[in-house]
């Protein structure tokens, strides 16, 4: 990358929201942890210091050398950014006589300051901070004010220096995006070309540098990511790159052969490996969920590895990690780790490489490259599906009849979600799938009591799940048009045989999750 913004990470919820508004203004930025900053980095042309969970002053707070940084580039402090400067620059941070935290309006703020050109008189701003600057140190210039807040943006007289005690990268301040690009664009002198065609011909010339003539292994799992990694590699390499897809028996109705014709059709090399005999046999009888998820994860790579053996010229791995995934697993403050579920150990012996092609993007970023691609809508758009499948969706032990009733409900739920047809907020046609997030039918371990013409029976009930949601973090049940339901429920019963209830399920997450396994 010719230039870029590097964005310190002090381990704020909205690090990655900072880097989301930066690349939607065509501007290429990385997080790194605060203590992991790129010296040296002839590219960086700006500095961003994140929010953080703690105080200034706290004895564990996240601590970085500015010296190195001030005077070298332009700066912007983003709350405890702001905070950290000020502080250790002799200012005082205290903590606030009472939360200050919400919306406020800027008052009283110096137009002609390049952070703040153009912004609206009386611009909201949003903010969340238990700590407030209360005096600034000598040369510090306040250049922003709310009612409450004295010290709302600064900027260091004669430096390229800002600080905002404000969050310009959530939605609710309204000309945050601005004064970021008043920042990246204005201050920094970027020049807002990074976007989807420019990321894939720079990636396409550096793989292709990268890999030269060695051959390239790619675990394919029908999803988004590993299809775009896929064919962005292949677009780099050709041949060269050998694709495996495994199929556990666990996919939804017919989704390995459809899933293999599209690969097919974009020119990959797939090896289509049907594994479904030894998943069934090791699953046989296990009901823990835990239990279950270890042994499809131990079987796939079990699977996975004995096919990647037999390229015995493989130099490298390539895997779809993207962006969130790695920033979720390096977070500094040592919460949540999302492991990959696709891709287990590598063949130790193969001494592979590893190639992570899509790793500075984010999702919306993947699809956008992906289209850019030439990839069909259709597994552009997909929902996401769990690593081990139906697996989770059929709750207690699985059978090769039960993965049978719940992939033909499910058929019936996604069909109906495509094929119904809306309106979207602008007024275009859309449909119910493209409106979810996620969706599939859950098979219950119960059996209730129905009545089919003049027959008694007693057969299976089923749940379907439908959620809306921007990352899978926090999800809402979807509210489904009562008649679509009604004609899911009623396909359902009387095309499934061994079916005959049907439940909505009308959980949020938290406090439920997505899956029910
Ligand atoms: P939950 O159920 O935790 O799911 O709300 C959040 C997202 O993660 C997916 N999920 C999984 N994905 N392996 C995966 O690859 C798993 O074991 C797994 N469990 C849940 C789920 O489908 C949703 O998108």
């Amino acid at each position: 990358m010719e230039e870029k913004i590097i964005i310190l990470d002090f381990g704020s919820q909205t690090t990655q929201l900072i880097g989301r508004r930066i690349r939607e203004l065509n501007v290429y930025c990385e997080i790194v942890p605060y203590n992991k900053f790129p010296y040296g980095d002839e590219s960086v042309k700006g500095v961003i210091l994140s929010g953080s969970p703690f105080s200034v002053y706290d004895q564990e707070a996240f601590k970085v050398d500015l010296a190195g940084i001030r005077g070298k580039y332009p700066v912007l402090g983003i709350c405890y950014g702001a905070q950290y400067i000020a502080y250790t620059s002799g200012g005082k941070v205290e903590p606030a006589g009472s939360r200050e935290y919400g919306r406020a309006r800027l008052g009283r703020f110096d137009h002609d300051n390049a952070l703040l050109r153009d912004v609206r008189d009386n611009s909201q701003v949003w903010m969340s901070h238990g700590d407030t600057i209360t005096a600034i140190p000598d040369g510090f210039r306040i250049i922003a004010s709310t009612d409450e807040v004295a010290v709302a943006a600064y900027q260091i007289e004669g430096e390229q220096v800002w600080g905002v005690q404000f969050h310009p990268e959530v939605y609710h301040s309204e000309d945050g995006t601005l004064m970021l690009k008043n920042f990246v664009v204005g201050v920094c002198g970027c020049h807002q070309t990074w976007s989807s065609a420019s990321f894939v011909d720079t990636t396409v010339a550096e793989l292709k540098e990268q890999i030269g003539n060695d051959r390239v292994i790619l675990g394919l799992s029908g999803g988004v990511d590993s299809s775009v990694a896929a064919v962005l590699l292949h677009r780099a390499i050709g041949q060269n790159l050998t694709c495996i897809f495994v199929d556990h028996g666990l996919l939804r109705k017919n989704e390995f052969h459809d899933v293999m014709h599209d690969y097919e059709c974009l020119g990959l090399n797939v090896i289509g490996v049907d594994a479904s005999e030894k998943f069934f046999k090791d699953l046989e009888g296990v009901s823990d969920p835990e239990q279950k998820r270890k042994i499809i994860g131990r079987d796939f790579v079990e699977v996975f590895n004995a096919e990647a053996r037999k390229i015995t010229d493989a130099r490298w791995l390539a895997q779809g990690t993207i962006y969130p995934d790695r920033i979720e697993s390096l977070n500094i403050t040592g919460k949540v780790i999302k492991s990959h579920h696709n891709v287990g150990g590598l063949p130790k012996e193969m001494n592979l490489k590893l190639c992570e092609p899509l790793k500075w993007l984010f999702k919306d970023e993947v699809r956008r490259v992906g289209r850019e691609l030439g990839i069909p809508e259709h597994l552009i758009g997909r929902h996401p599906f769990p690593g081990p499948g139906l697996a989770v969706r059929i709750l207690g032990d699985i059978t090769r009849e039960k993965v049978r009733i719940l992939q033909d409900a499910d058929d019936i739920f996604i069909r109906g979600l495509r094929d119904w047809k809306v309106k979207d907020a602008d007024g275009n046609e859309t449909s119910l799938y493209h409106q979810v997030w996620q969706a599939g039918v859950v098979l219950l371990p119960v059996r209730s009591v129905g009545v089919m013409g003049d027959e008694r029976t007693y057969e299976r009930a089923v749940a379907l799940r439908a959620v809306t949601s921007t990352d899978a973090m926090t999800a809402d049940w979807a509210r489904l048009p009562y008649d679509f339901l009604a004609q899911v429920s009623n396909d359902i019963i009387n095309k499934v045989k061994g079916v005959n209830r049907v439940a909505y399920d009308i959980s949020s997450k938290p406090p439920s999750t997505i899956e029910w396994e």
